[in-house]
């Protein structure tokens, strides 16, 4: 403990005999890591040279102080997944939207306060695809402990991150995929807590283990953190009753199945009540598409009862099929919101419409994209057939508050260009029914007025191929409305809209050729960017942003940029 942790410590304590909030102080150190994971050993960047990195655990109402130094020789930022930033919009972090990158032997100090919420999130890299190895938990526990949980506290709470892991250096497999104009190479492993575990070669030791007893009760706060997988999770012999989805309380849902999209997390109760042995945990896959190559391996971590007798062999739990639509589509839609006395409900008025398609395209290629096919163009992801491309003399967030001309246009459409069957897969094979698959690039924002509601129809395409996306919206939480397959139908669509109990996320997965209608008040100020978590779809242009306006009042007002903001 430096001199100064331990002054801060000491006043720390102090202070806390006086107030409730708490001043939540560390260092990330950014840097170079050498790891062998599947008998091959390599240099990778992570945090503090642990892979997962930290876990912060804070309370509501803490003021969190991260002070990230960047030894690596890489750009850098950091993002705190789902936390508000209410006011503190120069440490969201998304490269070029909220902040030039860190630079290599840099540093910057993000500070903001974690005001109401509460449950499971997490941080990671916001840059290139560091955030393969760059991650970790961030648990925000209630501002009076955990006893005043919704629901009987358990016995024991279990962080779960699943991960996805690249043998080749993953700065590397996005400049290739770059240059190529395409998809990157699919991953090599799943990890559970950063091990792949005993299906893969060579990592029959690298495996995650839970000691468990019978009779308690278990919370695992589960935490999808690859790269472009959405996934499947289970535990053989046991279900799960969900409490929580990206850190907003939902009413209880027993499934024995978790589906969860890279962005999202799962607050899930399993009660250790089965016959004392041996049980695999285990998550792979789910891939809606038949189109595309990705990774079906198997990762799996071990349930271990005490007292089971060590030559007992694990039990393995049968998995979902990778294309298994309808288990994912019963777990994504059956979850609703817990209403929570003088906690916010759905705006019921909306000041703000959009219409917005979103999926593949093809868009010329640059002259830095050596290994683009001329004929064809390079693949793009859009939203309203706009492939949004991040800025590079400065942020979008510094552009808004100093008014800097150039760097970003107001008026991303509210609707798509044309309006046609976006689901219909053969489209594709006759481009004279693909009306929007040439796409344009462009920097395009939705400006909207502080506190307004806004009400988003998604609508994914099957242009090229119809994937799943899980969208993420940075600054806000929304509600999800309704979701479907198919082509969005307003007159169907609205009567089924849920504005009672709907469940609350920060990022949702779009059904591929199917739709979505979320709101949120805007009642953050500053520059919020929204985008596909398959990182290698934000890399395609899967993202728009919102710039929201100032408040009448001081205390809505964005504050100017810290002193140690980092320059471009
Ligand atoms: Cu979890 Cu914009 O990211």
């Amino acid at each position: 403990m430096t001199h100064y942790m331990f002054m801060l410590a000491f006043a720390l304590a102090f202070l806390g005999s006086l107030v409730d909030a708490a001043i939540v102080e560390r260092t990330f150190h950014v840097g170079n890591m050498t790891i062998t994971k599947l008998c091959q050993t390599r240099v990778i960047t992570a945090v503090n040279q642990q892979m997962p990195g930290p876990t912060l655990e804070v309370s509501e109402g803490d003021k969190v102080i991260i002070h990230v130094l960047n030894h690596s020789p890489y750009n850098m930022t950091i993002h705190w997944h789902g936390v508000f930033q209410k006011l503190s919009g120069w440490a969201d972090g998304p490269n070029m939207i909220t902040q030039c990158p860190i630079q290599p032997g840099n540093k910057y100090t993000y500070k903001f306060n974690i005001i109401g919420q509460e449950g499971t999130l997490w941080w990671h890299a916001h840059v290139s695809f560091h955030r393969a190895t760059v991650y970790g938990v961030l648990i925000i526990l209630p501002r009076e402990g955990p006893h005043t949980y919704p629901f009987p506290k358990p016995h024991h709470e279990v962080p779960i991150l699943l991960g996805e892991w690249w043998n080749a250096n993953v700065v590397d497999l996005a400049d290739e995929a770059y240059v190529k104009g395409g998809a990157p190479n699919k991953s090599d492993v799943f990890t559970i807590n950063g091990k792949p575990g005993d299906f893969y070669n060579c990592s029959e030791k690298d495996m995650y283990k839970l000691k468990v007893e019978y009779g308690k009760k278990y919370m695992f706060r589960i935490i999808n953190a690859a790269l472009n997988s959405e996934l499947f999770f289970k535990v053989a012999g046991h279900n799960f009753t969900v409490m929580a989805v990206d850190a907003s309380y939902t009413n209880p849902y027993k499934t024995d199945v978790i589906v969860i999209a890279p962005g999202q997390t799962v607050d899930a109760l399993m009660a250790a009540d089965a016959a004392p042995d041996k049980y695999y945990m285990a998550a792979l896959r789910y891939e809606a598409s038949g189109g595309v190559s990705f990774d079906n391996t198997t990762t799996r971590g071990i349930v271990e009862y005490y007292n089971t007798s060590p030559t007992s062999q694990p039990v393995m739990p049968t998995m979902p099929a990778y294309k298994d639509t309808l288990t994912a589509n019963r777990f994504y839609t059956n979850l609703t919101g817990l209403l929570r006395p003088g906690k916010p409900t759905v705006p019921l008025t909306v000041n703000h419409r959009m219409f917005v398609t979103f999926g593949f395209g093809r868009v010329k290629c640059e002259s830095d994209q050596l290994l683009c096919n001329q004929t064809t163009g390079a693949l793009a992801a859009s939203m309203n057939n706009v492939s949004f491309q991040f800025p590079s003399s400065a942020s979008l967030l510094a552009a808004h508050y100093k008014n800097l001309k150039g760097i970003y246009m107001r008026g991303f459409p509210d609707k798509p260009p044309v309006f046609f069957d976006f689901t219909n897969e053969s489209m594709n094979t006759d481009p004279a029914l693909t009306p929007l698959v040439h796409t344009l690039k462009g920097t395009k924002v939705t400006k909207v007025k502080y506190n307004s509601t806004v009400e988003m129809v998604l609508q994914n395409t099957a242009i090229v191929v119809a994937e799943n996306h899980p969208l993420h919206l940075h600054g806000f939480n929304f509600y999800v409305l309704a979701q479907g397959l198919g082509n969005y139908n307003k007159s169907e669509a609205v009567e089924k809209y849920n504005l009672v109990d709907p469940q609350m996320r920060n990022t949702i997965a779009v059904p591929g050729g199917g739709w979505a209608v979320i709101r949120f008040k805007a009642n953050n100020p500053g520059v919020w960017i929204m985008h596909c978590h398959l990182d290698a779809h934000l890399q395609f242009g899967l993202a728009t942003a919102f710039e929201v306006e100032n408040g009448p009042t001081p205390d809505t007002i964005l504050p100017p940029p810290p002193p140690d903001y980092p320059k471009c």
